[in-house]
């Protein structure tokens, strides 16, 4: 009350004699008075309507903004119709999305293109989807996280027998008990029957008694040389780069190996079980020459996703698995999580000589079951939608969630194959700004052991790398290459983008 009062007063006393040299009184007066003259000026009501104008055209900026995100989202593909629009895989917009969306995609379009994303709305959500030209087909969300939809028919039975008949032709093998690829799993393989001498003498390729960073380096590139995990590797590097000399003497390489090997690694190492399956496998090449239901099937699989189509066509070729009686996988991820010293094995033709370890690097997986199983062969997802992830959590009271021949029946989520339905589910997380993220936890799955009956199940993972920019250069390189042999050039033209989307 007090100190109303007496800016009152000095509002007064400001009105009366102006340079008064306490702080308010100066600028009080003066701003009223202002105000007082302007209020009902012709500049002051041209600046408000201005301002209201803009506020009136954003409005309306924002409410298309969204109708073109949701209206044709609804019919196809949840959200991802805006992105998939604005960015063609050559990088410039297409004209009827760019007045709406363009300034949104800025950023994106300096990158290239960005990755589309099928919105998931809520689990039990089903949206229409159009892959092939005469019917629609029902996707559903089955979980949030990871991001997995179900689309019931999305192969005939007769292009099931098809796919199933072309991996028998080309003939299947043993799936190894432990996956080449999965470098997270590799660390477990014993160590402790190597003293560091020895881990010192094998990783010398000159025997002259120092480790020089190449040696390290070579050997973290070759497929075997698994037994010391990408972060054992790291560490050792960063001792090495910590040398004024840049090389380890073993004396140093003791102390910088002792380190590596510190119980928290180990610990979980030692907890997980290792990775196991038991199944056999091929793989079927999709691109020109290949049967005309594997090309169908790496359209639709385009179509469905929204992804650029030299993405798809740069990726894997179809891997096709028969799981028999007993056989299953324990639970995996499909993809990695990015280091620094990673490199995805797709984009090693433009990688980093540097990088320590290749892993597979898939944005997502598809997976298509061609025939329906009598009793168990599910796969299953047992930390879907859970609240929380900890890894040390998959292991509790002796159970482990991610050991599918004994746990099947304890994770939160388990499909049944039925022939011709495909599953999609998303490995990694959005960055944010249109491109691939981080490795999506929730992503953990695997195949419970076949019961009764033959599973066979076919796989299309989309390759991308969590670096744009090193994508980019990859397909750059490989367009190069196909430039230079005329023969093979119609491969890599893109698929005319602009009819794919009248069919969707
Ligand atoms: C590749 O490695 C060099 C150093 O070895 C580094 O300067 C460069 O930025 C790296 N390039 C990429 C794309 O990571
Ligand atoms: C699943 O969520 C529950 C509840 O938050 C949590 O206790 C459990 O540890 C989670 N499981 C994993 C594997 O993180």
């Amino acid at each position: 009350m007090e100190d109303e009062s007496s800016l009152e007063h000095e509002e007064h006393d400001g009105i009366s004699d102006i340079p008064l040299p306490s702080r308010y009184p100066p600028f009080r007066p003066h701003r009223m008075q202002i105000q007082r003259s302007n209020v009902c000026s012709r500049a002051y009501f041209v600046v408000v309507m201005v301002f209201f104008h803009v506020y009136i055209l954003n409005v309306i900026g924002l409410l298309l903004y969204v109708h073109y995100n949701n209206g044709p989202g609804d019919h196809v593909s949840g959200g991802g119709d805006s992105s998939a629009g604005s960015a063609s895989p050559s990088g410039t917009p297409l004209p009827d999305h760019a007045p709406v969306s363009g300034e949104l995609h800025v950023e994106d379009q300096s990158q290239g293109f960005t990755l589309p994303r099928i919105e998931g709305i809520r689990v039990g959500h089903v949206q229409q989807v159009s892959i092939v030209p005469d019917r629609m087909h029902e996707m559903k969300t089955i979980s949030l996280k990871p991001l997995l939809f179900e689309i019931p028919g999305f192969l005939s039975e007769e292009e099931c027998r098809v796919v199933v008949q072309l991996a028998q032709l080309k003939g299947l093998m043993e799936s190894e008990m432990k996956a080449p690829n999965q470098g997270q799993e590799e660390s477990n393989q014993p160590l402790l029957s190597l003293s560091t001498e020895e881990v010192f003498s094998l990783l010398d390729l000159n025997q002259d008694g120092l480790l020089q960073k190449q040696e390290i380096v070579s050997h973290s590139r070759s497929r075997d040389g698994t037994w010391l995990n990408p972060d054992t590797l790291r560490q050792i590097l960063t001792g090495l780069e910590a040398c004024p000399t840049g090389m380890l003497t073993l004396e140093e390489f003791n102390r910088v190996y002792d380190v590596s090997q510190r119980p928290g690694q180990q610990h979980r190492v030692k907890l997980r079980s290792q990775f196991k399956q038991r199944s056999k496998h091929t793989w079927l090449y999709q691109g020109q020459g290949s049967h005309h239901v594997l090309r169908t099937l790496r359209n639709r699989v385009t179509c469905l996703t929204r992804l650029p189509s030299a993405l798809v066509e740069l990726s894997e070729p179809l891997q096709v698995v028969r799981y028999e009686h007993g056989d299953f996988s324990n639970a995996h991820h499909d993809s990695s999580p990015s280091h620094s010293e990673t490199t995805c094995a797709h984009t090693r033709l433009a990688g980093n000589k540097s990088a320590l370890t290749e892993v597979p690097c898939r944005y997502l997986t598809m997976l298509f079951y061609l025939s329906s199983v009598e009793d168990g062969g599910e796969t299953t997802f047992p930390v879907a939608d859970n609240r929380t992830y900890e890894e040390q959590a998959l292991v509790q009271d002796g159970i482990d969630l991610t050991d599918t021949q004994e746990t099947c029946g304890r994770g939160n989520l388990r499909i049944k194959p039925t022939a011709g339905t495909a599953l999609l589910w998303y490995n990694h997380l959005s960055d944010g700004r249109g491109w691939m993220g981080e490795l999506d936890e929730y992503s953990l799955h695997g195949d419970c052991p076949v019961k009764r009956g033959v599973k066979w199940v076919a796989s299309s993972w989309i390759n991308v790398d969590p670096d744009s920019q090193q994508q980019a250069r990859y397909q750059r390189l490989v367009a190069q290459r196909h430039q230079a042999q005329p023969g093979m050039e119609e491969h890599y033209q893109p698929l005319p983008h602009s009819n794919l989307h009248q069919d969707l």
